[in-house]
């Protein structure tokens, strides 16, 4: 290893204050910041150097171990948690746990602030990211045995099986904050394909309980017909959409309801005030949501489903609102 590689983390030349010295952030870090830096001239004149420290997490695999071993699982109830914007953790009826889409803010301050606080340190079993957009990529955070970053194809382990499929992220905003634009001022194009690479998304089905989740992630509302039909049946749908129509328009993300007629739909990617600030420029959902035949907004930040129950519901809305795990 060169010896460099052994400073603390830098970024533009101003050490790290939320995470000093090394850290298992200070790699994204960097990388974030060199994600900016390459789409933007404004932030190319500072370096960006950080490394993972995951050798410091506390814990260790002795749960995988224990999953790994067994061969029969129980039939039973799937755990959905939510830690705020699009960080779903899912538990199947076996106890393994996946964590999608872990936030943090945009470590070089050109999206300015959007989290009130770190992403906690919750214990999983498996930590995944659908694009390396800072909302979505704190894989770092979590206390997790494995990290699937952007992983396309399919991985099973203990009851889970979860399926990654590669397409692109929205590249026009649909809303009044027109934030793809800014793209182009950095020089770079957001749509494809000769989109910069940060656009890219991998969008997730698990399948776990007899319960087929779709983690859309920041996913475009129009991906080719191969898409459609490589993902198969979705029970559980997310969907990115807040008031502002950061992500998805109304119109768009009530089209891919249609389309795949889940059925329950759990919104994300929306201002909730327990993590997220009005500088996000994000706003809740709640119109969106009120607007279904079917919802209701859920007394915390967990839920349980059964794939019995689910099998009768009908586009059931199931809002979080400002609930999310703090820990
Ligand atoms: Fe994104
Ligand atoms: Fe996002």
């Amino acid at each position: 290893m060169d010896k460099k590689e052994l400073k603390p983390t830098r970024v533009n030349g101003a050490t790290d204050e939320v995470s000093p010295g090394l850290s298992r952030r200070s790699l994204f870090v960097a990388a974030g910041a060199a994600g900016v830096a390459a789409a933007s001239t404004s932030f190319s004149s500072g370096t960006a150097e950080a490394h993972s420290t995951d050798w410091t997490q506390p814990g260790n695999n002795n749960h995988v171990i224990e999953l790994q071993e067994k061969s029969d699982f129980p039939a039973g109830e799937v755990g959905i948690d939510f830690y705020g914007h699009c960080a779903i953790k899912i538990t199947s009826p076996g106890g393994a746990s996946i964590l999608f889409d872990p936030w943090r803010d945009d470590p070089s301050g050109a999206w300015g602030l959007w989290y009130k606080y770190k992403f906690p340190e919750t214990l999983v079993d498996i930590t995944m990211s659908t694009h390396t957009h800072f909302d979505h990529d704190a894989i770092d955070r979590p206390q997790s045995t494995m990290v699937l970053d952007r992983m396309v194809g399919t991985f099973e382990f203990a009851d889970l099986k979860i399926s990654g499929f590669a397409d692109k992220h929205v590249c026009r905003a649909p809303g009044w904050y027109p934030w793809t634009n800014a793209l182009k001022e950095f020089g770079v194009d957001a749509c494809p394909p000769n989109n910069v690479g940060h656009m890219d998304m991998v969008t997730y089905v698990v399948e776990t309980g007899g319960i087929r989740t779709l983690i859309w992630g920041d996913n475009r509302h129009n991906p080719a017909d191969g898409f459609w039909d490589a993902i198969g049946r979705i029970d559980v749908l997310t969907m990115p959409v807040d008031g502002s129509q950061h992500i998805l328009s109304y119109d768009q993300a009530n089209a891919i309801v249609e389309r795949l007629k889940p059925k329950v739909v759990i919104p994300t990617h929306y201002l909730g005030e327990t993590t997220t600030y009005t500088l996000s420029t994000l706003q809740p959902a709640d119109e969106w949501v009120k607007a279904q035949k079917s919802h209701k907004t859920l007394d915390g930040p967990s839920m349980k489903l059964a794939a019995a129950d689910v099998a009768g519901m009908d586009k059931e809305f199931m809002y979080f609102g400002h609930h999310a795990h703090k820990a």
